[in-house]
This record gives C-alpha cells, sequence and structure tokens, in this order.
C-alpha cells in the first residue's frame, strides 16, 4: 500500500535524474511529467511504484485506459500465448483466428440492434485514427462536408480529430484545421451555456441544435454527422442527461445525419454500462472504441451501420491494425469484465466514491461540482472568493486544482486534471480497484485538499 507520508519532496533523486534527460531530449510538447514528475519503474493493478521507491494509487490508468489496471494475469496471460502460439505478430489488416475471436467476441457485446448491422473498420492504432476514420466514413456515405461537434468535446489531437476538439489552447497554434465544423452547446449544468441549467437548460440545447438543424438560414451545410461523447471526458467528467441524448438521437435520425458515439473513453463498462450508449438506451450509427479494447496494448476500432459501409477499398488503412497481442488482451479484458461483472461493479463504487466526494463537499469551500457516471469522476474545484455567476457558478480554480493534484501526488496518489482551465480533478481509477482502495484514495484526496486550500489561503493572507 502506498505510504501516505512521504518524508521527501518529489520527485525523488533517481526520477529527477530521469526526468533531467527526458527533459532534454523529448519534446516540449510531453504534458504529463510536467504534472507528474516521476519516473515509473514498476506496475501492478491499481499501483505503481516510482524509481525511487514511491508508490502511488494510480487513478489517471492511462488516461481511462487500463480497465483491468497495470499488468493484469488473464492480459499478460493472453498476451504470453499470443508470443508462444507463432502468431503473426504483424498482420496490417489480413485475418487471424485471434483477430476473428476479438470481432466475434466484440458484435456479442455490443446491443443486438447495433450489432445486428454492423461492419467493423480497424484503425491505426490510436483513438485519433477511430475518429479520423469516423469522419471520412460519414463524409463518403452522405456526401456532405460539414460536421458537427460539442463545446468541451475531445476526440484525438490529429489534424481532424483536433478539429472536432473543443479545448482551444491545442488548436490556437496550429493554421487552417478542417474547415467546416460546428460546435453545438453540450448539456454541461454546473456552466450552463444558456444560464438556465437543469432539465430547462438541456432542453434549450436540444431544441437550440433541432433548430439551427432546420432553420435553411443557420449558415450550416447539411451535415455529414456529428460526433459526441456521451460522458466527455478530457472535457471534465460531464455526464449527458438520458433525455437530452435521446433527443438528439431524434434528432440526428430524423435528419438522416449520422450520429457517431465516441466510446474512446467510455467503452468497456467505466460509466457503469458496457457502452455508456445504453445508459439511453439509443442505437447510434458509427461508435469509436480503442482505450479498453486492447487490454493495455494499442488497438482502435470504428463499428458503424453496414449502410454506410460505402467507401472504397483501401479507403482507410494502416500499417499498424493488426496488432494481435493487443486483440487477444483486449479479448481476454472483455471476458474478465463480463465474467466478474465487472460493469455492475463500477456502478456500486461509483456509488461509494460519489459519496465520499460529495461529503468533502459539504466540508470544503473550493469544490463547484462532484459529477460523473460509474467510475469516471470529476470534482470541479472553483474560487469562492470571486462573485458567483446569476445561476450560482463560481469561475474555475486552475492554480487551486493544479496545486491540489501535486498534493495528491506527494500523498501518493495519481490524479489527472481536466475540463475548463484544467480546473476539474478527474478521477479514473481501473474498474478492479476494491472498495478499500477508493476509500484510502478518497482520505488521501481530502488530506491533499486540506492542505492545497491551506496554503492558497496562506498565500492570500501574506498577499494582502
Ligand atoms: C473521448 C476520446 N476520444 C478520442 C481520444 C483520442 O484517443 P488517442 O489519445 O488514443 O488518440 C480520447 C483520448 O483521451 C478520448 O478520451
Amino acid at each position: 500500500m502506498p505510504r501516505a507520508d512521504y518524508q521527501t519532496s518529489l520527485p525523488g533523486y533517481q526520477s529527477q535524474q530521469y526526468l533531467n534527460r527526458q527533459a532534454q531530449r523529448e519534446s516540449n510538447a510531453r504534458s504529463y511529467p510536467r504534472r507528474i514528475p516521476i519516473a515509473i519503474r514498476e506496475a501492478k493493478g491499481v499501483f505503481i511504484t516510482d524509481t525511487d521507491g514511491n508508490q502511488y494509487f494510480d487513478c489517471l490508468a492511462g488516461a481511462g485506459t487500463l480497465a483491468l489496471g497495470h499488468n493484469h494475469p488473464v492480459a499478460i496471460a493472453a498476451m504470453r500465448e499470443v508470443l508462444d502460439s507463432s502468431l503473426p505478430l504483424h498482420t496490417l489488416d489480413l485475418t487471424t483466428p485471434v483477430k476473428d475471436q476479438f470481432v466475434e467476441e466484440l458484435f456479442a457485446s455490443l446491443p443486438a440492434g447495433f450489432a445486428r448491422n454492423a461492419r467493423i473498420q480497424f484503425c491505426g492504432p490510436t483513438g485519433a485514427d477511430a475518429t479520423e476514420a469516423a469522419v471520412k466514413l460519414v463524409k463518403t456515405a452522405t456526401g456532405r462536408r460539414s460536421m458537427l461537434s460539442f463545446h468541451g468535446g475531445y476526440h484525438g489531437m490529429t489534424h481532424g480529430a483536433l478539429s472536432l476538439t473543443g479545448n482551444l489552447a491545442p488548436k490556437q497554434q496550429v493554421a487552417n484545421l478542417m474547415p467546416e465544423v460546428h460546435f453545438l452547446p453540450y448539456p454541461y449544468n454546473y456552466r450552463c451555456p444558456f444560464g438556465i441549467g437543469g432539465e430547462f437548460g438541456h432542453r434549450l440545447s436540444s431544441h437550440y441544435i433541432e433548430h439551427i438543424l432546420t432553420d435553411p438560414e443557420s449558415g450550416i451545410t447539411p451535415p455529414a454527422g456529428m460526433i459526441l461523447e456521451i460522458v466527455q471526458g478530457e472535457g471534465g467528467a460531464i455526464p449527458a442527461p438520458d433525455r437530452w441524448v435521446r433527443e438528439i438521437r431524434r434528432i440526428t435520425r430524423d435528419r438522416g445525419i449520422p450520429l457517431i458515439v465516441d466510446e474512446i473513453q467510455t467503452g468497456w463498462g467505466r460509466t457503469g454500462k458496457l457502452y455508456a450508449f445504453e445508459h439511453a438506451g439509443i442505437v447510434p450509427d458509427v461508435v469509436l472504441l480503442s482505450k479498453a479494447i486492447g487490454g493495455s496494448l494499442p488497438l482502435s476500432v470504428v463499428l458503424y451501420h453496414k449502410d454506410l459501409d460505402q467507401w472504397s477499398p483501401g479507403a482507410h488503412a494502416g500499417t499498424f491494425r493488426g496488432n494481435q497481442m493487443a486483440m487477444a488482451a483486449g479479448l481476454a479484458t472483455l471476458r474478465y469484465i463480463q465474467d466478474f461483472g465487472l460493469v455492475d461493479r463500477a456502478q456500486e463504487l461509483a456509488d461509494r466514491l460519489m459519496g465520499h466526494l460529495r461529503q468533502l463537499q459539504g466540508d470544503s469551500r473550493c469544490i463547484g461540482e462532484v459529477r460523473g457516471r460509474g467510475l469516471m469522476v470529476g470534482v470541479e474545484i472553483v474560487n469562492t472568493e470571486a462573485t458567483a455567476s446569476d445561476l450560482g457558478s463560481y469561475p474555475a480554480h486552475p492554480l487551486l486544482a493544479r496545486r491540489i493534484q501535486s498534493e495528491c501526488l506527494s500523498r501518493g496518489l495519481i490524479l489527472e486534471l481536466g475540463g475548463r482551465h484544467g480546473s476539474v480533478v478527474r478521477f479514473l481509477p481501473p474498474l478492479i480497484v476494491t472498495a478499500e482502495q477508493l476509500d484510502q484514495i478518497c482520505e488521501r484526496f481530502a488530506a491533499a485538499l486540506k492542505a492545497a486550500e491551506g496554503l492558497m489561503s496562506a498565500q492570500l493572507a501574506e498577499v494582502s
């Protein structure tokens, strides 16, 4: 179990040597090491250990990738089996018994209404390539050119995927992103774009979306597709209400707009359903999957309705689409999730986690909202010294959020930030986390929060 009482400040001596070399050699675009300044020596389950021997609860879990945590025995055994079997490790998109079984069980895991008519495209190994493929797919099938996305949405960092992403920071320096992408209001209750919130807020959002898609002078040409996260991940763990999702499905279906549900982060149980779109009981036209499906190795796919299958042979290609070890590890992961009821368990654990965090919210002055779905939870850090909006929400407090993150790290807890101004502390533990571990995680978070708040108040007092 990680020590909660670090004597030395982080990074430790060994980590610092690695970090120095990393800083000298690696790109200025590197990101995580800046906020999580450690070098990792080993990892198992929910724990990672740095090169100085410090152990941490890993609630980042490869940005929500590691459904079974690090180095789970079933994933490792599946990889070993492939290594020992003489299977080719590289197959482009040629088929093998491992791939065939992966597709078989992946289809069986999907709601019948979707699986019945589904086709699958294996993509280059990252989520962003699944986004790219989906855009090309729907543009080809509809012959249209514009795309719809949502404020706060995240779909990857390649040129096209970045065009569909809300966050301005990585877009600002990059000229000529994909044109004709229109951003729509997501039902973000705490900062409702209509200043209303609640049921009315999300009804206004769907009403507005329907209106602009009907108005012949909206400036938006008939869209080739709409891309949507059912729970926005990088955007700050924002769950869309089921009713709103159903409305969006109705609106897009009525207008023949393919609905692309990006399940890259939510897929395979994270939200308390195997697929997040199942919460609302909708059937999307296109589903993007990556992260968990490779059992910790890179793999991404696009699943879609066969009517959209109008692109030509080779229309989307890529050298690394045949990662056999990833398919085997992914299949083992899926079986484990299903056999051990990890999806329902994620919901139960989420209730416990949310319970702890809501209690903390009551005792703290800096938590604006605790929200999420399943084990995809966010705590929005706000500045209650500032004036609240008419809606009662306070401005983001990115500085304090950063401080909390670093206080967590020094207490053996890795958490990532996301959301507007990076002010949402995100909890993405692996689905195998135990209730007791979650309790310890929350204890550490509570201590870090208290310390960070104390430090901020002291700094403010010094200035005034
Ligand atoms: C919802 C969503 N879509 C797409 C991506 C991009 O995936 P990748 O980083 O593998 O390209 C991510 C990554 O975090 C994601 O969360």
